[in-house]
């Protein structure tokens, strides 16, 4: 691919569909430089129907680093629901959909979402490592032609990695001018990942993680212990396990298990990646992570962590 020659997107607008944990903080960093973004997420019962995309708006402004670059850029993003606002989608130039990591539910989405995205719009979905092309299996061809997984990693303001994910039908120009974009107004180093199962970091990222699971059962470690020799002595003090687990939410990383194993007849693969049964309890007991409060930390008012 001639990535040097290529002109980047123009993207006078953007929309993003999903406004938890990356999708508020996609836009946020869309709006801190410079693009005007709708965002979007489920309709909710009372006088604000826009509620959800209204509190992800509003946790922008509190998260540590700040996922915006001025407080100001807020402004920029206009919250909304997809029951009375897809409407808006028809000036957009790109829309990311972060909305749950379900397949059917993406399917939904799309299916709903086509009719109102203009023609030169590209479309695409932040998946950790759902197929992108089953996302729009039933969609039109001119629709598919301008669909595309676009993979940002958490926080996105910061982390430069985004897999870009092309299906058989993608147009290779528009691959190309993504890129570009990416590349040259957000910064980032995108990598051309191939549509399998997890992509390409998630892939590797969730052996790292299960493996630390396991010796912490074998040792009896705790959660600290296992945080402190997988972050800060191998220098990484932000990336520790399960540090990294209540960032990610614990609801999305057992999705991200279920995909990996259900597209391996590997036994040995399946085995090291069996969701732990602590994380389907926590799950069901509402404990996802840093966006539910707790989850392997307990975020303080002060925004400081301990370990529950
Ligand atoms: P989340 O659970 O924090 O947020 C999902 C949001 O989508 C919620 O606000 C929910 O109300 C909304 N939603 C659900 N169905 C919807 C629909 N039909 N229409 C509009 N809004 C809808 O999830 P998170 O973590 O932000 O993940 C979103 C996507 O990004 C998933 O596909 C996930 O796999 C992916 N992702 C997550 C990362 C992470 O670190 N959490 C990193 C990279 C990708």
């Amino acid at each position: 691919m001639s990535t040097l020659s290529a002109r980047p997107l123009r993207v006078r607008k953007a929309a993003v569909i999903g406004a938890g944990v990356m999708g508020a903080q996609i836009a946020g960093w869309l709006a801190s430089l410079g693009i005007p973004c709708e965002l979007l997420d489920l309709a909710v019962e009372g006088p604000d129907r826009s509620r959800l995309a209204r509190e992800g708006v509003r946790r922008l402004g509190q998260m540590r680093p700040p996922a915006l670059a001025t407080a100001s850029a807020a402004q920029r993003i206009r919250p909304g629901n997809v029951d009375d606002d897809l409407g808006r989608l028809r000036d957009v130039d790109l829309v990311i959909e972060a909305i749950v990591e379900d397949l059917g539910a993406k399917q939904a989405l799309w299916a709903r979402v086509e009719p109102y995205v203009a023609p030169h719009a590209v479309v695409a979905s932040n998946t950790s490592g759902l197929s992108v092309a089953e996302q729009v299996a039933g969609r039109s061809e001119g629709f598919r032609r301008r669909f595309m997984g676009l993979h940002f990693f958490n926080p996105p303001r910061y982390l430069p990695l985004v897999e870009v994910i092309a299906t058989a039908d993608t147009d290779p120009e528009r691959v190309e001018q993504v890129v570009e974009w990416l590349r040259r107004f957000l910064g980032k180093r995108p990598v051309l990942a191939k549509d399998t199962p997890n992509f390409i970091g998630n892939r590797v990222g969730i052996f790292a993680l299960q493996v630390a699971f396991r010796a912490m059962q074998e040792w009896g470690l705790s959660v600290e212990e296992v945080d402190l020799v997988t972050g800060p002595v191998m220098g990484r003090p932000k990336s520790a396990t399960f540090r990294t687990l209540d960032l990610v939410g614990l609801d999305t990383y057992l999705h991200v298990l279920r995909t990996g194993r259900s597209r391996t007849d590997d036994p040995d693969e399946r085995a090291l990646l069996q969701p732990p049964p602590v994380v389907e309890a926590m799950v069901r007991r509402g404990l996802l992570g840093e966006k539910a409060g707790a989850g392997f930390y307990r975020r303080s008012g002060k925004g400081d962590g301990r370990a529950i």
